[in-house]
Formats: C-alpha cells, structure tokens, sequence
C-alpha cells in the first residue's frame, strides 16, 4: 500500500520551503523504502529551492541521510528490512565505462528509483540528488542504502551522505594525502572543515586552515588545523608558503567555489603540488591563468565530485573509525531541528552560523 508521510517541499523557485503530506509508493524491483532518522541541511537543497540546479519543481528536498530499510522490492539482496543505512547519491551501475575500467567512482550512470513519490494530488516529485529525505519515509534505488554500523548516532550517519564526505574525501581520495604531507584547506564550512579532518586521519603534518570568518578557523583547530589564516586580513598565499618553509603545500583543497580561491589554491601549492576543486562554482565563472604557470608548476589540478567517494567502500570504514574515537563527525552537526525548521536553517547556512543543521525525526 501507498503511505502518506510528512515531508518537506519546494513548491515554486524561491518560495520558502514547506512541510506537506507526500505519497511514498511501495518499493518496486531494486528499490527500498526507508524509514528516515536524520537528514542534515545542505546547500544545495537551497540551491534547488532557488531554481539553480533545474525547474523540475515541486522538489522534495533532503539528501545528507540515514535510516531505517523499511521495505525492500524484488530482486533487492543488497539491503534487508531494519537494516542501518546512510543513503548516498551514487548507486553505482556496475556498467558503464567508468565501472567497467575499474573506476566505479567515476560511475557516469548511477541509479535512482524508477518510480515517483507525489504530492496527494498525483503531482510529480523530483527529490533532490535522487534522494529526497526531509520526509518521514522515501523511496530509493536499493544501492542508494549503505548499510553501516547501527551503533552510529542517525544525524552523525547521515552526514556522509553528502558534504561531510565530499570533503574528507577530497584529501583521502581524490587529494590523496599523505603521511607526512603539508595541506592547504581554503574554506573551512562543512565540507573543508571535513577536508580538515580527513588530513588528519591522513597522517597530513601540516594542515592550514584558511577562511575569513574566524569562527571557521577556531572549528577547524578542532578538527585538526595546525595553523589558521584569515583570508580577509593576511594574503592566503604568502601565509601559505612562509608556514611550509617558502614553498607552497603539497596539497590545496579549494572548498569555495570561486576563482579568486581557486587561484590562491594554483598559488599556494609547491611545485608538482596537487590543487583539488571540492566546492561548486556557478555557471557565470570564469577562470583565467598564465598557462605558462599551468605548465611550468607541473603537479596536479584536479576536481573532486563528492569526494571520489565509493560509498560500499568509504562509508562502512568511515562509520567504523568515527566508532572508535578516530573520526570526531560528530563535530559538523552543530544543532538538530525538526522538519519544520528547514527554512530557517537555510537562513543561519546562508549568516555562516552553522557546519551543519540536521532534521531529526
Ligand atoms: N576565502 C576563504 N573562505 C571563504 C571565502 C573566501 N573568499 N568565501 C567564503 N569562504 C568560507 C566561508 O566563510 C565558509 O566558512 O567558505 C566556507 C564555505 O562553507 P559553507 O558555506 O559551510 O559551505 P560548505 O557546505 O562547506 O560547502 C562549500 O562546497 O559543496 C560545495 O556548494 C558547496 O560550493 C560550496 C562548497
Ligand atoms: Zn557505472
Ligand atoms: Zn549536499
């Protein structure tokens, strides 16, 4: 049977968000309900709101989650009802060319569920990142659920379903941070505070945490920043290289977004360096560089699409050290509301007040 679930919507491009009564169908072939505990607040369900990403409205928002399997459809083996999962926006399909030459976290055709959750009156919902989870139940593809640890608290959990994981993954995965490594982070909200925290996990000697709102700076002392800068007082890059004897670091996370900080990132990092761009640029910009600097540095720029993270591999073994006291996640969840206070944590997400707000049900 069909159920009835409360859930948070975006009806029309920059109308505040709102809590309604959504149709959850039962799960078909390769698709599983879950039963939703914690769902954190993430930029890009404003960006949906506002009509940045696509003009599929109504979106039913919500995708940094953990849950419950409630009910699963045939064929499903991956996942069985009341099992723990954190939901992740790359069910990998196993055949494309990325997942054929070995790289499933490159998949180019990751799976969503088939059929659609509506409004009551038959409207169609496009729940973001194929997710959708600031709702009491939704519907997924099967390998949407990654089983991890029950012991872990929901609104920690969930956190790796987006952000939080995008960037501890852009220094262990894609950045590949090293023992011993010195690492640049500019940018320190949830994603290059996670950044942050991955290095150190990474064995990084040397972590410096560049932001201009000091409250960013003191968390990422927290996390594992050996030295902060502010942006906004002292040049990035001269910081940078005086704190890694004159050079620059051998890895520099750019988790802005913007081409002023993907430029400190190019000049920040030492000679054969890697630059990885985590945060999300907007259609307008554009980047201009000496290529002859692009050249003569050598090294390697690079892009990270949530964190080059392979959820069967990444969240089980991130869950799992978090447990024993080697991960604090718990750090990024800064306050957890209801489903109703959606609109208001977009509000505190946009003043920079908050690593993360998480929905609890
Ligand atoms: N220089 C340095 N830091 C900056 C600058 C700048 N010019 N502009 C903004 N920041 C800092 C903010 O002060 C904030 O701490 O960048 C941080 C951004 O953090 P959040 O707003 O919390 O965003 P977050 O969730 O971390 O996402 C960062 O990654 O996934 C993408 O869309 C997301 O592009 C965004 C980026
Ligand atoms: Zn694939
Ligand atoms: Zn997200």
């Amino acid at each position: 049977m069909p159920q009835q679930v409360k859930a948070v919507i975006a009806r029309a491009k920059g109308a505040p968000v709102e809590v309604t009564t959504i149709v959850v169908p039962d799960p078909g072939p390769g698709e599983a309900v879950v039963r939703i505990q914690a769902c954190g607040v993430c930029h890009t369900d404003l960006h949906y709101r506002e009509g940045g990403i696509n003009d599929e409205f109504p979106f039913l928002l919500g995708h940094e989650a953990a849950g419950i399997v409630e009910s699963v459809g045939e064929g499903v083996t991956e996942v069985v009802p009341g099992d723990f999962v954190v939901l992740n926006w790359r069910a990998v399909c196993g055949q494309c060319r990325a997942c054929r030459r070995g790289r499933p976290q490159y998949c180019f055709d990751t799976h969503n569920a088939e059929q659609k959750m509506t409004l009551l009156d038959g409207t169609e919902l496009s729940p973001a990142l194929g997710i959708g989870a600031f709702a009491e139940k939704t519907l997924v593809a099967a390998g949407q659920c990654t089983k991890v640890d029950p012991a872990a608290d929901p609104a920690v959990a969930g956190l790796l379903g987006c952000g939080v994981m995008a960037g501890l993954g852009a220094a262990i995965n894609t950045g590949n941070v090293g023992r011993g490594d010195s690492v640049a982070v500019i940018g320190c909200g949830g994603v290059g505070g996670a950044a942050v925290l991955g290095s150190r996990l990474a064995g990084a000697a040397k972590i410096i945490a560049v932001d201009i709102d000091d409250r960013k700076l003191e968390t990422a002392l927290t996390l594992g920043a050996t030295h902060t800068v502010n942006s906004r007082t002292t040049d990035p890059v001269e910081a940078i290289r005086e704190l890694t004897g004159g050079n620059g670091a051998d890895v520099v996370v750019e988790a802005v977004g913007r081409p002023e900080t993907y430029k400190q990132a190019f000049y920040a990092r030492d000679l054969a360096g890697t630059v990885v761009l985590v945060g999300v640029p907007t259609p307008e910009m554009t980047l201009e560089l000496p290529l002859l600097d692009v050249f003569g540095r050598g090294g390697a720029l690079k892009s990270s699409w949530y964190g080059d993270c392979l959820p069967s591999r990444d969240f089980p073994m991130l869950i799992d050290l978090h447990l024993q006291g080697r991960l604090d996640l718990g750090a990024f969840v800064t306050e957890t509301i209801g489903l109703d206070a959606v609109e208001q944590a977009f509000e505190r997400m946009h003043q920079g007040d908050v690593l993360r707000s998480v929905v609890v049900l």
